[in-house]
């Protein structure tokens, strides 16, 4: 390892339209008490003219903001999406189109709600090796396009949002950054979480199906098994956790992490009541929030964890 990635800018966007669970109830069969008992959700953002590139654009200008840089001191922009505006060019690119950056590269990393944490790894990777300085990561999604608002067992959990973060190189042996990151897939679980339909057509309607009970089974299940790995590769102990950031979609699966952790609850960050399910974009948009109110400080140690369609999922040790 040449250098440590360390996260050194923070920010998000939301759309300004909000969805209760009661405006739900108009147009579909169900009802407030259903969706926050199951979930936690009370309401979630929806674009109107809002795309997954303006989204992903504004947040990145925030993040620049908080770290105190500059579109050109970047050498890299990543974005994770699974629901991008277009199959190519890439949201990446358009990103770097908008923001006028001339020098270096940019790609999308599509693994669903587990993508964020997947692009984090290989944006960690570019760093460690020296092929990069700094890096703008974000995750931007529009989930309300690949939903099907009959379904009322999928459509009441996901949300639109974007959230971002800057990686700087720093040396090795600092203490501050990316401390490790666990990863994996397993495809025998392909059909429990998936897009039916493509998207390759623009016009063609494609949805998210899934098999809720099973999917909150295997999560319960596969986040435990991959903080444990998180915290035994790194020789530590649940006490010298600070803060949870878990990928956002059901707060009785966050609870259960929490406990798992031996966390007080004031140590989670929860966003899921406001955001809903934001897939790629939910852990930099819930640690943008516990960042921005200084709840989350220079050298606390961060553990994130997701899990997603694929079955995809993984966890990260940061220390901030
Ligand atoms: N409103 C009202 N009733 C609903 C409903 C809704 N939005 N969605 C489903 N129901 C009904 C079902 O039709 C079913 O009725 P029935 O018994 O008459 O058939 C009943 O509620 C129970 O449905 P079920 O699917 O068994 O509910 P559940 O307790 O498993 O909760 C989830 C459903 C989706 C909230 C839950 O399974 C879950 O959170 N799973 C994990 C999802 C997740 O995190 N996915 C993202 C991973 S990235």
């Amino acid at each position: 390892m040449l250098y440590r990635s360390r996260l050194i800018g923070f920010g998000s966007y939301l759309p300004k339209n909000i969805i209760t669970n009661n405006d739900l109830s108009k147009k579909i069969d169900t009802s407030d008490e259903w969706i926050r008992a199951r979930t936690g959700i009370r309401q979630r953002h929806i674009v109107s003219n809002e795309t997954c590139t303006s989204m992903a654009c504004c947040a990145a200008e925030q993040a620049l903001r908080y770290a105190n840089l500059s579109i050109h001191d970047i050498d890299a922009v990543i974005v994770a999406t699974s629901t991008p505006d277009a199959l190519f060019p890439t949201t990446a690119v358009m990103v770097q189109k908008e923001l006028g950056m001339k020098k270096g590269f940019a790609f999308d990393v599509s693994s669903a709600c587990s993508g964020f944490i997947f692009a984090l790894s290989v944006a960690d990777n570019f760093i460690k090796t020296g092929q990069a300085k700094n890096i703008i990561l974000i995750g931007s999604e529009v989930y309300s396009r690949i939903l099907d608002w009959s379904d009322r067992r999928t459509c009441v959990l996901f949300g639109d949002g974007a959230g971002a973060v800057i990686l700087t190189a720093v040396k090795p042996q600092e203490n501050n950054g990316i401390l490790g990151i666990y990863l994996h897939t397993d495809g025998q679980y392909s059909e429990l979480l998936y897009v039916e339909g493509s998207p390759t057509a623009q016009q063609q309607n494609c949805y998210v199906r899934m098999n809720g009970k099973e999917v909150f089974r295997q999560a319960v299940n596969k986040l435990s098994e991959v903080v444990d790995e998180a915290l035994i590769k790194n020789n530590l102990k649940h006490k010298d956790i600070d803060w949870l950031v878990p990928h956002q979609a059901n707060l009785r699966i966050i609870n259960g992490m929490g406990k798992k952790l031996k966390l007080a609850p004031e140590r989670v960050i929860v966003t899921v009541d406001k955001h809903a399910n934001t897939s790629a974009a939910s852990i930099p948009l819930a640690l943008n929030v516990a960042i921005r109110d200084k709840r989350i400080k220079s050298g606390d140690l961060v553990i994130m964890e997701t899990l997603g369609g694929g079955l995809s999922w993984g966890s990260a040790l940061v220390r901030i």
